[in-house]
Protein backbone atom coordinates (compact mmCIF):
# COMPACT_ATOMS: atom_id res chain seq x y z
CA UNK A 1 0.00 0.00 0.00
CA UNK A 2 1.36 3.37 -0.70
CA UNK A 3 -0.59 6.68 0.45
CA UNK A 4 -2.87 7.79 -2.11
CA UNK A 5 -3.80 11.95 -2.21
CA UNK A 6 -6.00 13.23 -4.06
CA UNK A 7 -5.80 16.77 -4.79
CA UNK A 8 -8.56 19.08 -6.15
CA UNK A 9 -8.07 21.86 -8.80
CA UNK A 10 -10.28 24.10 -10.45
CA UNK A 11 -10.14 22.73 -14.41
CA UNK A 12 -9.91 26.11 -15.80
CA UNK A 13 -7.28 27.70 -13.29
CA UNK A 14 -5.92 25.07 -11.31
CA UNK A 15 -3.86 26.57 -8.65
CA UNK A 16 -0.27 26.18 -9.33
CA UNK A 17 0.99 24.50 -6.05
CA UNK A 18 -1.19 21.68 -6.66
CA UNK A 19 0.58 21.17 -10.38
CA UNK A 20 4.10 22.16 -8.59
CA UNK A 21 3.29 19.37 -6.31
CA UNK A 22 2.39 16.91 -8.85
CA UNK A 23 5.37 17.55 -10.90
CA UNK A 24 7.63 16.92 -7.80
CA UNK A 25 5.78 13.91 -7.37
CA UNK A 26 6.81 13.21 -10.59
CA UNK A 27 10.11 14.08 -10.87
CA UNK A 28 10.78 11.19 -8.01
CA UNK A 29 9.40 8.59 -9.81
CA UNK A 30 5.38 8.50 -8.59
CA UNK A 31 2.89 8.05 -10.32
CA UNK A 32 -0.30 10.73 -10.74
CA UNK A 33 -3.51 10.26 -12.28
CA UNK A 34 -4.07 13.76 -14.49
CA UNK A 35 -7.50 15.01 -16.21
CA UNK A 36 -7.13 15.07 -19.97
CA UNK A 37 -10.01 16.19 -22.03
CA UNK A 38 -10.52 12.28 -23.20
CA UNK A 39 -10.63 10.57 -19.51
CA UNK A 40 -8.20 10.46 -16.97
CA UNK A 41 -4.91 9.53 -17.20
CA UNK A 42 -2.13 7.13 -15.29
CA UNK A 43 0.64 9.20 -15.70
CA UNK A 44 4.93 8.49 -15.54
CA UNK A 45 7.85 10.60 -16.75
CA UNK A 46 8.40 9.70 -19.75
CA UNK A 47 12.18 8.98 -19.25
CA UNK A 48 11.92 7.01 -15.92
CA UNK A 49 11.76 3.62 -17.12
CA UNK A 50 11.12 2.17 -13.47
CA UNK A 51 8.03 4.16 -12.92
CA UNK A 52 7.00 3.29 -16.25
CA UNK A 53 7.31 -0.01 -15.38
CA UNK A 54 5.36 0.25 -12.38
CA UNK A 55 2.25 2.03 -14.62
CA UNK A 56 1.80 -1.48 -15.93
CA UNK A 57 2.29 -3.38 -12.62
CA UNK A 58 -0.67 -1.66 -10.93
CA UNK A 59 -3.19 -1.73 -14.07
CA UNK A 60 -1.89 -5.01 -14.40
CA UNK A 61 -2.05 -4.48 -18.03
CA UNK A 62 0.10 -6.57 -20.40
CA UNK A 63 3.78 -5.39 -20.95
CA UNK A 64 3.75 -5.27 -24.76
CA UNK A 65 0.69 -3.07 -24.69
CA UNK A 66 2.32 0.40 -25.41
CA UNK A 67 1.65 4.27 -23.46
CA UNK A 68 1.05 7.11 -25.05
CA UNK A 69 3.29 10.12 -24.52
CA UNK A 70 1.71 13.33 -23.71
CA UNK A 71 3.66 16.49 -24.78
CA UNK A 72 2.44 19.74 -23.88
CA UNK A 73 4.69 21.88 -26.99
CA UNK A 74 5.05 21.15 -30.58
CA UNK A 75 8.88 21.60 -30.68
CA UNK A 76 8.49 18.37 -28.19
CA UNK A 77 7.36 16.28 -31.17
CA UNK A 78 11.32 16.07 -32.04
CA UNK A 79 12.02 14.63 -29.05
CA UNK A 80 9.67 11.83 -29.37
CA UNK A 81 9.33 11.11 -32.55
CA UNK A 82 11.56 10.84 -36.08
CA UNK A 83 11.23 11.39 -39.54
CA UNK A 84 7.93 13.01 -38.70
CA UNK A 85 5.75 12.99 -42.27
CA UNK A 86 3.90 16.87 -43.15
CA UNK A 87 -0.01 14.77 -42.33
CA UNK A 88 1.63 14.89 -38.57
CA UNK A 89 2.51 18.65 -39.20
CA UNK A 90 -0.88 19.12 -40.44
CA UNK A 91 -3.10 17.59 -37.29
CA UNK A 92 -0.78 18.81 -35.08
CA UNK A 93 -0.88 22.34 -36.67
CA UNK A 94 -5.04 22.15 -36.88
CA UNK A 95 -6.17 19.60 -33.96
CA UNK A 96 -3.57 19.64 -31.22
CA UNK A 97 -4.16 20.53 -28.56
CA UNK A 98 -7.10 17.80 -28.67
CA UNK A 99 -7.83 14.44 -28.61
CA UNK A 100 -6.21 12.87 -31.73
CA UNK A 101 -2.84 10.81 -30.89
CA UNK A 102 -0.45 9.85 -33.85
CA UNK A 103 1.96 6.83 -34.13
CA UNK A 104 5.20 7.91 -35.57
CA UNK A 105 8.34 6.63 -35.90
CA UNK A 106 10.35 7.04 -32.10
CA UNK A 107 13.04 8.29 -31.46
CA UNK A 108 15.97 6.58 -29.40
CA UNK A 109 15.49 8.84 -26.53
CA UNK A 110 12.07 7.10 -25.61
CA UNK A 111 12.36 4.05 -23.55
CA UNK A 112 11.51 0.48 -24.74
CA UNK A 113 9.28 0.13 -22.09
CA UNK A 114 7.06 3.21 -23.28
CA UNK A 115 6.60 1.50 -26.70
CA UNK A 116 6.31 -1.84 -25.31
CA UNK A 117 9.54 -3.17 -27.58
CA UNK A 118 8.27 -1.31 -30.59
CA UNK A 119 9.97 0.98 -33.08
CA UNK A 120 6.92 3.02 -33.37
CA UNK A 121 5.30 5.62 -30.39
CA UNK A 122 2.16 7.21 -30.00
CA UNK A 123 2.06 10.87 -29.45
CA UNK A 124 -0.55 13.40 -28.22
CA UNK A 125 -1.24 16.70 -27.08
CA UNK A 126 -4.06 17.20 -24.68
CA UNK A 127 -6.40 20.05 -24.40
CA UNK A 128 -6.73 20.24 -20.80
CA UNK A 129 -4.66 23.22 -19.04
CA UNK A 130 -4.30 20.64 -15.83
CA UNK A 131 -2.47 18.46 -18.40
CA UNK A 132 -0.77 20.89 -20.46
CA UNK A 133 0.64 22.66 -17.17
CA UNK A 134 1.81 19.46 -15.50
CA UNK A 135 3.62 18.72 -18.76
CA UNK A 136 5.19 22.27 -18.61
CA UNK A 137 6.12 22.14 -15.19
CA UNK A 138 8.22 18.67 -15.20
CA UNK A 139 9.54 20.37 -18.12
CA UNK A 140 9.49 16.67 -19.94
CA UNK A 141 6.67 14.22 -21.82
CA UNK A 142 4.47 11.95 -19.69
CA UNK A 143 4.01 8.77 -20.42
CA UNK A 144 0.30 7.94 -19.63
CA UNK A 145 -2.60 5.43 -20.60
CA UNK A 146 -6.33 5.57 -19.08
CA UNK A 147 -5.89 5.48 -15.19
CA UNK A 148 -8.10 2.45 -15.30
CA UNK A 149 -6.91 -1.43 -14.22
CA UNK A 150 -6.73 -2.78 -17.44
CA UNK A 151 -10.02 -4.50 -19.45
CA UNK A 152 -12.38 -1.65 -17.12
CA UNK A 153 -13.78 0.76 -18.56
CA UNK A 154 -12.08 4.16 -18.68
CA UNK A 155 -12.11 7.38 -16.15
CA UNK A 156 -14.11 9.74 -16.37
CA UNK A 157 -13.89 11.45 -12.91
CA UNK A 158 -11.38 11.20 -10.06
CA UNK A 159 -13.81 8.86 -8.31
CA UNK A 160 -13.23 5.78 -10.73
CA UNK A 161 -9.40 6.68 -10.82
CA UNK A 162 -9.65 6.21 -6.68
CA UNK A 163 -11.88 3.40 -6.93
CA UNK A 164 -9.64 1.68 -8.93
CA UNK A 165 -6.26 2.83 -7.75
CA UNK A 166 -6.40 3.86 -3.93
CA UNK A 167 -3.51 2.69 -2.36
CA UNK A 168 -1.02 1.91 -5.22
CA UNK A 169 -0.87 5.36 -6.99
CA UNK A 170 1.01 8.36 -5.67
CA UNK A 171 -1.68 11.08 -6.29
CA UNK A 172 -5.07 11.79 -7.92
CA UNK A 173 -5.50 15.21 -9.43
CA UNK A 174 -9.51 15.71 -9.43
CA UNK A 175 -10.57 18.81 -12.00
CA UNK A 176 -14.11 17.11 -12.14
CA UNK A 177 -15.51 15.24 -14.90
CA UNK A 178 -13.95 15.04 -18.72
CA UNK A 179 -15.04 17.13 -21.63
CA UNK A 180 -15.41 14.19 -23.75
CA UNK A 181 -15.53 10.88 -21.60
CA UNK A 182 -14.04 8.70 -24.29
CA UNK A 183 -10.84 8.49 -25.51
CA UNK A 184 -8.60 9.98 -27.97
CA UNK A 185 -8.75 8.92 -31.88
CA UNK A 186 -5.66 6.82 -32.40
CA UNK A 187 -3.99 6.99 -36.67
CA UNK A 188 -0.85 5.56 -37.95
CA UNK A 189 0.93 7.83 -39.87
CA UNK A 190 3.84 5.58 -40.82
CA UNK A 191 1.80 4.26 -43.71
CA UNK A 192 -0.22 5.25 -46.52
CA UNK A 193 -2.87 5.62 -46.57
CA UNK A 194 -2.80 6.74 -43.30
CA UNK A 195 -4.75 4.09 -40.97
CA UNK A 196 -6.98 4.16 -38.09
CA UNK A 197 -6.20 2.17 -34.88
CA UNK A 198 -8.89 3.61 -32.81
CA UNK A 199 -11.56 5.37 -33.20
CA UNK A 200 -12.16 7.94 -30.77
CA UNK A 201 -13.21 10.90 -29.27
CA UNK A 202 -12.47 13.24 -32.88
CA UNK A 203 -14.65 11.20 -35.63
CA UNK A 204 -12.78 9.74 -38.66
CA UNK A 205 -14.55 12.13 -40.93
CA UNK A 206 -13.54 15.16 -38.92
CA UNK A 207 -9.51 13.91 -39.46
CA UNK A 208 -9.94 13.40 -43.08
CA UNK A 209 -11.35 17.34 -43.58
CA UNK A 210 -8.47 18.07 -42.32
CA UNK A 211 -5.80 16.18 -44.11
CA UNK A 212 -7.52 15.87 -47.37
CA UNK A 213 -7.53 12.30 -47.77
CA UNK A 214 -9.04 9.43 -46.95
CA UNK A 215 -7.85 6.96 -43.93
CA UNK A 216 -8.00 3.30 -44.20
CA UNK A 217 -10.85 1.80 -41.27
CA UNK A 218 -9.81 -2.20 -40.69
CA UNK A 219 -12.64 -4.09 -39.22
CA UNK A 220 -10.13 -4.20 -36.31
CA UNK A 221 -10.97 -0.28 -35.37
CA UNK A 222 -14.88 -0.76 -36.10
CA UNK A 223 -14.77 -3.65 -33.33
CA UNK A 224 -15.81 -6.11 -35.23
CA UNK A 225 -12.46 -8.09 -34.90
CA UNK A 226 -9.10 -8.28 -32.83
CA UNK A 227 -6.21 -6.72 -34.30
CA UNK A 228 -2.83 -8.59 -34.57
CA UNK A 229 0.00 -7.22 -32.40
CA UNK A 230 2.17 -5.57 -34.86
CA UNK A 231 -0.41 -3.50 -36.35
CA UNK A 232 -2.56 -2.54 -33.32
CA UNK A 233 -1.01 -3.70 -29.78
CA UNK A 234 -3.29 -3.95 -27.08
CA UNK A 235 -6.69 -3.56 -29.27
CA UNK A 236 -6.70 -7.29 -28.74
CA UNK A 237 -7.57 -7.74 -25.46
CA UNK A 238 -11.12 -7.81 -23.79
CA UNK A 239 -11.24 -4.05 -22.91
CA UNK A 240 -13.17 -0.94 -21.80
CA UNK A 241 -15.57 -3.54 -20.02
CA UNK A 242 -18.25 -3.63 -16.76
CA UNK A 243 -18.32 -6.33 -14.49
CA UNK A 244 -21.40 -7.51 -15.28
CA UNK A 245 -21.54 -9.39 -18.85
CA UNK A 246 -22.93 -7.67 -21.93
CA UNK A 247 -25.28 -8.47 -25.20
CA UNK A 248 -24.99 -5.99 -27.81
CA UNK A 249 -27.94 -5.61 -30.01
CA UNK A 250 -27.24 -4.29 -33.38
CA UNK A 251 -29.47 -3.43 -36.43
CA UNK A 252 -28.85 -3.02 -39.84
CA UNK A 253 -30.37 0.32 -40.04
CA UNK A 254 -31.51 2.77 -37.18
CA UNK A 255 -34.46 4.54 -39.02
CA UNK A 256 -36.94 2.52 -37.24
CA UNK A 257 -35.73 1.38 -33.75
CA UNK A 258 -39.16 -1.31 -33.32
CA UNK A 259 -36.97 -4.41 -33.41
CA UNK A 260 -34.36 -3.24 -31.41
CA UNK A 261 -36.62 -2.45 -29.09
CA UNK A 262 -38.32 -5.78 -29.36
CA UNK A 263 -35.45 -7.72 -29.34
CA UNK A 264 -34.07 -5.78 -26.16
CA UNK A 265 -37.07 -6.23 -24.24
CA UNK A 266 -37.48 -10.13 -24.84
CA UNK A 267 -34.25 -10.86 -23.90
CA UNK A 268 -34.49 -8.26 -20.76
CA UNK A 269 -37.75 -10.99 -19.92
CA UNK A 270 -36.07 -14.00 -20.66
CA UNK A 271 -32.90 -13.20 -18.37
CA UNK A 272 -35.52 -11.53 -15.85
CA UNK A 273 -37.45 -15.05 -15.40
CA UNK A 274 -34.42 -16.78 -14.98
CA UNK A 275 -33.65 -14.59 -12.02
CA UNK A 276 -30.81 -12.47 -13.78
CA UNK A 277 -30.73 -9.06 -12.74
CA UNK A 278 -30.75 -7.01 -15.82
CA UNK A 279 -29.05 -3.40 -16.63
CA UNK A 280 -30.05 -1.79 -20.30
CA UNK A 281 -28.30 1.17 -21.56
CA UNK A 282 -30.57 2.51 -24.09
CA UNK A 283 -31.04 5.86 -25.81
CA UNK A 284 -33.57 9.04 -24.99
CA UNK A 285 -35.85 8.06 -27.87
CA UNK A 286 -36.46 3.90 -26.65
CA UNK A 287 -36.18 4.96 -22.76
CA UNK A 288 -39.94 4.57 -22.17
CA UNK A 289 -40.42 1.71 -23.73
CA UNK A 290 -38.31 0.01 -21.04
CA UNK A 291 -39.57 1.07 -17.94
CA UNK A 292 -42.21 -1.23 -17.19
CA UNK A 293 -39.48 -3.95 -17.20
CA UNK A 294 -38.24 -3.38 -13.64
CA UNK A 295 -34.60 -3.64 -14.77
CA UNK A 296 -31.91 -1.20 -14.18
CA UNK A 297 -32.76 1.43 -17.49
CA UNK A 298 -29.93 4.03 -18.60
CA UNK A 299 -29.74 6.27 -21.50
CA UNK A 300 -26.66 7.36 -23.12
CA UNK A 301 -28.59 10.41 -24.70
CA UNK A 302 -30.63 11.30 -27.89
CA UNK A 303 -29.27 9.34 -30.99
CA UNK A 304 -29.21 12.63 -32.53
CA UNK A 305 -26.38 13.91 -30.08
CA UNK A 306 -23.77 11.20 -30.34
CA UNK A 307 -21.43 13.49 -28.32
CA UNK A 308 -23.52 12.79 -25.13
CA UNK A 309 -23.68 9.32 -26.08
CA UNK A 310 -19.96 9.05 -26.03
CA UNK A 311 -19.49 11.22 -23.16
CA UNK A 312 -22.28 9.10 -20.85
CA UNK A 313 -20.64 5.20 -22.35
CA UNK A 314 -18.17 4.78 -19.21
CA UNK A 315 -19.41 6.53 -16.27
CA UNK A 316 -22.99 4.51 -17.41
CA UNK A 317 -21.13 0.94 -17.69
CA UNK A 318 -19.41 1.95 -13.97
CA UNK A 319 -22.83 2.85 -12.79
CA UNK A 320 -24.65 -0.22 -13.81
CA UNK A 321 -22.05 -2.42 -12.38
CA UNK A 322 -22.70 -0.06 -9.16
CA UNK A 323 -26.36 -0.90 -9.28
CA UNK A 324 -25.29 -4.26 -9.26
CA UNK A 325 -26.74 -5.67 -12.26
CA UNK A 326 -25.01 -9.11 -13.64
CA UNK A 327 -25.92 -8.98 -16.95
CA UNK A 328 -26.10 -5.55 -19.15
CA UNK A 329 -27.81 -5.21 -22.57
CA UNK A 330 -26.73 -2.35 -25.33
CA UNK A 331 -28.58 -1.14 -27.78
CA UNK A 332 -26.44 0.04 -30.75
CA UNK A 333 -26.11 2.92 -32.85
CA UNK A 334 -25.38 4.33 -35.91
CA UNK A 335 -21.78 3.71 -37.17
CA UNK A 336 -21.48 7.24 -38.48
CA UNK A 337 -19.36 10.67 -36.66
CA UNK A 338 -18.81 9.47 -33.30
CA UNK A 339 -21.07 6.18 -33.86
CA UNK A 340 -18.10 4.42 -34.89
CA UNK A 341 -16.21 5.44 -31.91
CA UNK A 342 -19.35 4.16 -29.72
CA UNK A 343 -19.47 1.23 -31.38
CA UNK A 344 -15.97 0.22 -31.56
CA UNK A 345 -16.23 0.63 -27.53
CA UNK A 346 -19.96 -1.25 -26.79
CA UNK A 347 -18.35 -4.64 -29.33
CA UNK A 348 -15.39 -5.03 -27.56
CA UNK A 349 -17.08 -4.47 -24.41
CA UNK A 350 -19.91 -6.79 -25.12
CA UNK A 351 -16.65 -9.16 -26.03
CA UNK A 352 -18.70 -9.57 -29.39
CA UNK A 353 -21.51 -10.90 -28.03
CA UNK A 354 -23.88 -9.42 -30.33
CA UNK A 355 -27.31 -10.05 -31.57
CA UNK A 356 -28.53 -8.55 -35.29
CA UNK A 357 -32.07 -7.25 -34.12
CA UNK A 358 -33.29 -7.88 -38.29
CA UNK A 359 -32.05 -11.51 -38.56
O1 LIG B 1 -7.41 9.79 -24.71
C1 LIG B 1 -6.47 9.00 -24.56
O2 LIG B 1 -5.85 8.52 -25.53
C2 LIG B 1 -6.11 8.61 -23.13
C3 LIG B 1 -5.59 9.85 -22.42
C4 LIG B 1 -5.12 9.53 -21.03
O3 LIG B 1 -4.59 10.45 -23.17
N1 LIG B 1 -5.14 7.57 -23.14
C5 LIG B 1 -5.40 6.29 -23.49
O4 LIG B 1 -4.33 5.42 -23.32
O5 LIG B 1 -6.48 5.93 -23.88
P1 LIG B 1 -4.46 3.83 -23.38
O6 LIG B 1 -3.14 3.30 -23.01
O7 LIG B 1 -5.59 3.40 -22.57
O8 LIG B 1 -4.68 3.52 -24.87
C6 LIG B 1 -3.62 3.77 -25.75
C7 LIG B 1 -3.61 2.81 -26.90
C8 LIG B 1 -3.17 1.43 -26.49
O9 LIG B 1 -4.24 0.52 -26.46
C9 LIG B 1 -2.16 1.04 -27.55
O10 LIG B 1 -2.60 -0.09 -28.23
C10 LIG B 1 -2.08 2.24 -28.48
O11 LIG B 1 -2.65 3.31 -27.81
N2 LIG B 1 -0.68 2.51 -28.76
C11 LIG B 1 0.21 3.10 -27.94
N3 LIG B 1 1.42 3.11 -28.52
C12 LIG B 1 1.27 2.55 -29.72
C13 LIG B 1 2.17 2.25 -30.80
N4 LIG B 1 3.47 2.54 -30.71
N5 LIG B 1 1.68 1.66 -31.90
C14 LIG B 1 0.37 1.35 -31.98
N6 LIG B 1 -0.52 1.58 -31.00
C15 LIG B 1 -0.07 2.17 -29.90
MG1 LIG C 1 -7.02 2.35 -21.85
Amino acid sequence: MVETRVVKVDPFNPSTEAIAEAAEVLRRGGLVAFPTETVYGLGALVYLRESVLRIFRVKKRPLDNPLIVHISKLSALSLVARDVPEEALIIAEKLWPGPVTLVLWKSDSIPSEVTAGLPKVAVRMPAHRVALMLIDSVNAPIAAPSANLSGRPSPTSADHVIKDFYGSIDLVIDAGETLHGVESTIVDLTVKPPLLLRPGALSVEELERVLGIKIAIPPFARGLTEASRAIAPGMKYRHYAPRAEMVLVESRSYDSLTKIVNVVRDIALKSMRKGVSVGILCSDETYNYYTDLGAVVRSLGSRSNLFQVAKNLFKSMRELDEAGVSFIIAEGFEEKGLGLTIMNRLRKASGHNIIMADQ
